[in-house]
Order: structure tokens, then sequence, then C-alpha cells
């Protein structure tokens, strides 16, 4: 497996000529309704790699008081704007915003997320990281994948991505026994963990020997980054935190903006 973060660098060198090479004017907004620090923090990234490859971003960052129907109006506003190529709602929103309800307004035209249930464009974790996988010539087919966590956006559209590509998908979750996440860890290929735990998979848990981990889990620990897993798992891959599957979703949102402009012409 090659190093993520020279693979991503790679990636967007050629993404960047690419759209030098074409004289194309792309443009991504991204709309945020909160002041979370985490999300301010993906944001600043996500802003300095469009610049990085010659994409506009603009950010519009609305109070947290902003009503369901304001933000559907913007949603709204931007699904028409022939100036923006795409965008995203960034996630989480305040809790008296439906996400469902957002999800489904935003035009399939413009969902660089793929939030959208009738959207081509595959959510940006999981996209990334297939996509890594893919380049690394990983042979999918018939091999036992477990996907533990299932929220919308990692754990269910990775199990379904990882389906089309015929694994067979086991999804693991909180009420999930410990025998039983031993059993599926022990019997598995690829393991996708986004839980949001330190420490969560440790070598307490037998791996098969060549076995890969993809760690999602984003945590701050007295101001340190960790993810998910204990470093130095027995297996033959593991992601590293930070640097690992933060820059491959990044990277994805560069490659799911381009393929709506391509689906988009
Ligand atoms: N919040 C955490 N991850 C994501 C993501 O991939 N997209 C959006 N819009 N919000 C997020």
């Amino acid at each position: 497996m090659q190093e993520i973060k020279e693979y991503v660098a790679k990636k967007k060198l050629t993404i960047s000529h690419f759209i030098l090479e074409n004289k194309l004017k792309l443009k991504l907004v991204i709309v945020q309704v909160n002041d979370d620090p985490a999300s301010n923090s993906y944001i600043k990234g996500k802003l300095k790699d469009l610049n990085e490859v010659g994409i506009e971003g603009e950010l519009i960052k609305l109070p947290s008081e902003t009503t369901q129907n304001e933000l559907l109006s913007l949603v709204n506003k931007l699904n028409k704007d022939n100036s923006v190529t795409g965008f995203i709602v960034q996630m989480p929103l305040p809790n008296h915003i439906d996400e469902n309800i957002i999800k489904e307004n935003i035009s399939i035209t413009k969902d660089v997320d793929g939030f959208n249930l009738l959207s081509k464009i595959n959510p940006a974790t999981p996209n990334g990281i297939v996509t890594f996988l893919k380049d690394n010539q990983y042979d999918f087919t018939s091999k036992n994948a477990l996907v533990i966590g299932r929220s919308n956006i990692v754990g269910k559209p990775m199990a379904k991505l990882l389906l089309s590509l015929n694994m067979n998908v086991t999804v693991v979750h909180s009420f999930t026994k410990k025998d039983d996440l031993s059993y599926y860890i022990k019997n598995a290929d690829l393991i996708i963990v986004a839980v949001g735990k330190p420490n969560f998979l440790t070598n307490e848990f037998i791996f098969k020997k060549d076995a890969i981990v993809f760690d999602v889990g984003i945590n701050r620990i007295d101001g340190h980054l960790v993810g998910d897993c204990e470093k130095n798992l027995k297996v033959s891959y593991q992601s590293p935190v930070p640097g690992g599957v933060g820059l491959l979703t990044r990277l994805s949102l560069l490659l799911n903006l381009l393929e709506v402009y391509r689906n988009g012409i």
C-alpha cells in the first residue's frame, strides 16, 4: 500500500493539471450553520485543497439560529445558480434543522457529498477509501469486509459501496456483543472502523495476518489527534491518524466535484 500522504499529493497534482489544461472554471460552495471547532477545521482543510488545485471555494457561514426554511431557501438558490458547480452543507446541523430534509433538497446535479439518496455520487469518506484501494490494485471480490459503525455519513454508505464491489459485508455497531465483534474481526480481510472512540480496536483482538484496517476515527485527546485504533495493530496495513482517511476524504471532495461537473456537461 502506498503512503496516503504521497498518494493524495500526486492525485492533487493530476487534478490541478487537468483543470489548468482544460481551462475549467469550477466553484464549490460550502454552507456552514454552526461554529463547531471540528467543522471549522475540516472546512479550513477543504478550502486549502480547493485553492491548491485551482478551484474557487466560497464559504457561506450562517448563524446557528438560522431556520430550516432559511437554509432550504439557500439550498434552492444554490441548486439554480449556474456559477456554482457544486455545494456541500457541512454536517452536523443544529438540532432544530432536519438533516434529511436538507439532504433531499440538494439537487443531484450539485450534490458533491452524494447525500441525496438519488445521487450517483458516493459520499466522500467511503469514496476516498475505495478509490485509494482501487489505485493500489486491491482485489475486493469475495473478500470479507467488516464495517464498524453505522452512521449515515460513513458506515451505511461504506457498506453499500463495498457490497457493490462484491465483498461479503458485515456491519456491527454499539449494540454488538464483544464476543461477536471478536468473531467478525477474526474473519475480516478489510476492516473500516468509524465509531469515534480511541483504542476501540486493540491487539487484544485477533486479526487475520493480511487484514487491512482503515481508521476513520478523529478523536482529540489533550490537543492530539488519535483514531479509533491502537497504533501498530497486528495487521498487514493500518491507515495512520492523522494523515490517513481524513486526507482521502478531502481528496474525494475534489474528485466528486469533477464528477458533478462531468455529469452536468
Ligand atoms: N461532516 C463530517 N463529514 C462530512 C462530510 O463528508 N460532508 C459534510 N457535508 N459534512 C461532514
